[in-house]
C-alpha cells in the first residue's frame, strides 16, 4: 500500500482506543481534547505511523476500513450497519461480475460494499428517489474511494422503474415497502438472481413476503437477522460486552426461478 496523500480517509486511534476519522488536507490541522495533530505530519507516511499532538500524546494513523467508515461517516439516510452488510453480500451472493440494482442509495453505505463485491467486472446501479440523499450519497462515496467509479451509475428516481434495462443478477433493496419491487423482479431480474431486502419492521417483512409468495415466482424465501455481541477481554474480565446493538433490521432473501411455460423470463 501507498503512502498516506492529501485527500484521503485517516482514522486515527488515541491511547485509550478512542478514533477519529478524518480527511488529510496539506496545511490543515485536527484538534482534539489532547491537543492538535498537523495533517502535514501524516501525509507521505506509511499507515500504522504513531503521530505526536501537540500536548505530547501520541495517535495511531491508518486507513479506515470500510466497516469503520461506513459506522463513522456523516450520513443523510440511516445506514445498513456492518454486521448486516457482510451478510447481505454472502446471502444475496454478491460475487465479481455480477449485475446488481440497488435501492435507495441513502448514504451510498451498501452502495461501497456492494461495489467492492462485484469488482472490476461487475456493475452497480444504484437508484436514489431523494436527490438530495443522492448529493449525500456522491460525496460519501468520493469521500472513500476519491472518485465515483465506472461500474457505479447513481440515479435519481424510483427503483420500480429501473428494473427493465438493468436486468439485474441481483436486487439489493433498503427501502420501506420493497413489496412494489416484486413484480417488476419476477419480470426482469435474471433467472437464479437474488431478490434482497433490509427492513426494520415485521409488518414491513410480512407484507413483502405476501408478496413474494403471491407471485409464485421464487424459491429459497428466507428471513433472518444478524446478532452482534462484542466481548469484553480485560485480564481476567473476559465476557460480553455491557452494551448491544438490539436491533437494526431483518434481511429477507428470495431466488427467482422460471415457471413451466415462461422460459422467457416474462410473466
Ligand atoms: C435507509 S435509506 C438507505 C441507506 C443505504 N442503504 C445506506 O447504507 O446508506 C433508504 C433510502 O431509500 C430511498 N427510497 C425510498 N423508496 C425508494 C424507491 N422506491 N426508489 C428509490 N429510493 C427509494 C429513500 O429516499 C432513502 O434515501
Amino acid at each position: 500500500m501507498t503512502a498516506f496523500a492529501a485527500g484521503e480517509p485517516c482514522l486515527l486511534y488515541d491511547a485509550k482506543g478512542r478514533t477519529y476519522l478524518i480527511r488529510l488536507e496539506a496545511g490543515s490541522e485536527f484538534q482534539y481534547h489532547r491537543g492538535v495533530v498537523q495533517h502535514d505530519d501524516i501525509i507521505g507516511r506509511d499507515q500504522g505511523c504513531f503521530v505526536a499532538a501537540s500536548m505530547g500524546s501520541k495517535l495511531v494513523a491508518v486507513r479506515p476500513r470500510l466497516a469503520d467508515y461506513t459506522i463513522k461517516m456523516p450520513r443523510g439516510a440511516a445506514v445498513v450497519y456492518p454486521k448486516d452488510t457482510a451478510a447481505i453480500v454472502m446471502w444475496a451472493d454478491i460475487c465479481p461480475g455480477a449485475t446488481v440494482l440497488e435501492a435507495g442509495t441513502g448514504s451510498g453505505a451498501l452502495t461501497l460494499a456492494l461495489l467492492r463485491a462485484v469488482g472490476g467486472s461487475g456493475r452497480v446501479v444504484s437508484v436514489e428517489r431523494r436527490a438530495d440523499h443522492g448529493e449525500v450519497a456522491i460525496q460519501r462515496i468520493e469521500g472513500f474511494l476519491g472518485h465515483i467509479p465506472d461500474n457505479l451509475e447513481l440515479r435519481i428516481g424510483d427503483v420500480e422503474d429501473n428494473f427493465e434495462d438493468v436486468a439485474p443478477d441481483r436486487v439489493v433493496l433498503d427501502m420501506p415497502e420493497p413489496w412494489h419491487s416484486v413484480r417488476p423482479a419476477v419480470r426482469h431480474l435474471r433467472p437464479g438472481g437474488i431478490f434482497c431486502s433490509y427492513l426494520p419492521t415485521v409488518p414491513q417483512v410480512q407484507e413483502l413476503r405476501r408478496e413474494l409468495a403471491a407471485s409464485g415466482s421464487f424459491i429459497e424465501e428466507t428471513t433472518f437477522e444478524v446478532l452482534h455481541r462484542e466481548w469484553t477481554v480485560e485480564g481476567r474480565s473476559v465476557r460480553p460486552s455491557h452494551r448491544m446493538q438490539g436491533h437494526t433490521g431483518f434481511i429477507t432473501v428470495a431466488r427467482r426461478f422460471t415457471r413451466p411455460g415462461s422460459e422467457n423470463g416474462s410473466e
